[in-house]
Formats: C-alpha cells, structure tokens, sequence
C-alpha cells in the first residue's frame, strides 16, 4: 500500500509518499480501504517534532478516515466487508488501507461523502467534549470559539447553534463572510489586534459563559478574562507553538512560560471554571466516545451537523496540504485522498 510517511521532524520536505506493507486485521479488528483520511493540526506539530503523542519517526500520522471495509479479523461480523465506515485511527490513517477496532468504526451515513465522513471524528468528537460534555453550554450563554473558521471551530459552531447559543468567533478577516453564512453571530479578527475589548463590547462588559481556546501561551490568560461569572474556559492545543525547527522549539517555550496558573482561591472568587481535553488521551474510554458518535451521527440525520471540507488534496500533495494549512488558508477540513 502507498502511505505518507513523515520521516523525521522539519519542514514540509520531510514528507514522503512510501509503499509499506499491507496491515491484515486482528481479532476484534477491520481492515478499511481507505477512501479520504483527515489532515489534522496535530500531524503538523507532530512533523514539526512539537506534539509529544506522536508515534516514533518514521511514521504514517493520521487519526481518521472515511473507507470501505475490505476484510474483518477473527471475532467480527463478515457482513461489515463492503460497508462503508467512517473509523477513529491511532496513526496509520493517512495510507491506503489502514486496521482499527471494531469499537472504533461506524458506519458512513449515506448522505456524506467520504471526505465529509473523514472530516468527522476528530472536529466533532473535540467539539462536542468541550461544548456539551465538559462545557456544558446552554441555550441563550455565550460562547467564544476560537479560530471559528477552522476544523473544531466550524463543528464547535454547528454544535453551538443547535444548542441555541449566542456564539462569538475569532477568525481571519477573509473567512467572517463564510462564518456569519454559517450562523456565526459575531465574527471577530483576531490578527494583529487585541480582541478581547471588542467581545467586552459586544458582551456590556461582561464577557461570555464559556471559551474554547487552542492557541495556549498568553492567549489562555485573555480568554480567561473574557469569562463572565459561571464562565467556564476549555484548552485543548497550542497552535501558538507552531513553527518547523528551533523557532518551534522557542516558541512552546514562550507559551509555556506566557501560560497562567490558576489558584483554587481565585476560581472559586471568580465564580469560574478552567478544564482541558485531550482526545488522543480517550482511547480507554470507548464507551463514553461511542455515546457522543451516536449524538453526532443523530445531527448529521437531523441535519445540524454539516462537515464543511475545503480541500481534498492527494497523497502526492501532501507537502502542500500542511502548507495550506500553515498559511491559515483553511476553511472547515482538509483531508488526503489516496
Ligand atoms: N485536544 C484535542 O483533543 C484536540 C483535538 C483536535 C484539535 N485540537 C487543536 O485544535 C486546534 C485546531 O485544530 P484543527 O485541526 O481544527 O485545525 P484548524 O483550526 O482547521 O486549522 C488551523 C487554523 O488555526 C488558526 N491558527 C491559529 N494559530 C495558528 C498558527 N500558529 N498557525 C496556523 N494556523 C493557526 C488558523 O485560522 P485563523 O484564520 O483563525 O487564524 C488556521 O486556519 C489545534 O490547536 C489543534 O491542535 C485539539
């Protein structure tokens, strides 16, 4: 099979398209011809040597894919060959064919491609655990989604609206038109100027009931501000961080030294919440995964849920997939097609 290969940390030419070994599935497990896989932010920290849960280099990266499955291992269902699945990958995904666990495949819902099948997993699942599970967002709070216009910030939008939140969104400027289309109440630039005067203003002052915040470093402080009391603030990532070489390096430094710490004392007087999430991190926690995958899936037959793909590059395009990414470009997701 022909899979991307990151070979060691660097810029994008350490990318390589490589042919391995065909996996074969296990007991318990499905091998999936794999018809689009997700390009996510973390394989870029990841091939800038800036993401600590990355496997060993050389490796294939990718944690999702949309496919068909070819065969099953021992202890699986033989209907399932033919089917087309969406699956949660631990690595491997960005291959022609890649094995998962059972527990980790669900059916493809017909009315998605497979590209929007692949720009599921990772954006929703993230998006509903901050929103709804540890975020607990209600109608009519408001909440402030980081980089909006992104893969978790455009799932995280869908998710806020059918909650029936007032949602607020930091973006670059040229992707407000497409937000606001997309619902977005208030749609705020965030390059270059201080934006949290801007949602005090648009807030009387107050602030919002709940932030998600994956850019870490000084960024976390603001958005805790921006918290009105019952607030609650979500981390979960540290683009901030992101660079190829010793500027990567310096710059987690920086974020890492910019971060805040919070005293029990001083949330319990401000009336707020700090939690982070780590979905790389629930891998043993199948069965509260599987309960939000059935939610998700339920808003994508109601409709609310709506995967917004901005580009499909393939395999061969790799280098300049990350590149787009990078430069910010992106809209929604971006996946790889064999
Ligand atoms: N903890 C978890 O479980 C988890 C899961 C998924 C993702 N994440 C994190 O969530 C964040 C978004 O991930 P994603 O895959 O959905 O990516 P994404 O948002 O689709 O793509 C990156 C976007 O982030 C913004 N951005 C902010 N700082 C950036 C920088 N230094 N370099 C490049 N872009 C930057 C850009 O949008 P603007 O136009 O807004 O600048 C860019 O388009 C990442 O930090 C990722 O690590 C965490």
């Amino acid at each position: 099979m022909r899979a991307i290969v990151t070979t060691r940390n660097g810029d994008v030419d350490v990318l390589r398209v490589e042919t391995r070994p065909d996996p074969s599935p296990g007991r318990g497990e499905a091998l999936i011809r794999v018809k689009a896989a997700g390009l996510n932010f973390a394989d870029i920290l990841a091939r800038q040597g800036l993401y600590p849960d990355g496997p060993k280099k050389p490796c294939v990266m990718g944690y999702e894919v949309a496919g068909i499955v070819e065969a099953a291992g021992d202890a699986v269902d033989r209907a399932l060959v033919g089917k087309p699945v969406i699956a949660m990958t631990r690595f491997g995904g960005q291959a022609e064919l890649v094995v998962a666990p059972l527990t980790q495949i669900f059916e493809k819902p017909e009315q998605l491609s497979f590209e929007q099948g692949a720009a599921i997993p990772v954006n929703y699942l993230t998006a509903w655990a901050l929103l709804v599970t540890m975020g607990g967002l209600k109608t009519d709070e408001g909440v402030l989604i980081h980089n909006a216009g992104g893969g978790v910030g455009l799932a995280a939008l869908d998710i806020a609206k059918h909650i029936g939140a007032k949602t607020y969104g930091t973006a670059s400027a040229s992707k407000h038109e497409f937000l606001k289309a997309r619902g977005l109440d208030y749609a705020i630039d965030y390059r270059g100027q201080d934006w949290l005067p801007l949602l005090l203003e648009l807030t009387d002052n107050r602030g919002v009931e709940l932030v998600i915040d994956p850019l870490g470093g000084s960024s976390w402080k603001h958005s805790y501000r921006a918290l009105r009391s019952t607030g609650r603030m979500g981390v979960f990532g540290m683009s901030a961080a992101s660079a190829s070489g010793i500027r990567g390096k310096l710059r987690a430094l920086k974020a890492l030294v910019q971060a805040p710490r919070f005293h029990p004392l001083a949330l319990m007087n401000g009336n707020k919440g700090v939690f982070g999430l780590n979905l790389g991190h629930m891998w043993n926690e199948g069965a509260k995964v599987a309960v939000w995958t059935q939610e998700i899936v339920r808003g994508i037959d109601e409709g609310w849920i709506r995967p917004h793909v901005d580009r499909a590059f393939p395999f061969d395009q790799v280098a300049d997939a990350h590149r787009y990414i990078e430069a910010r470009k992106n809209t929604g997701k971006v996946v790889l097609v064999p």
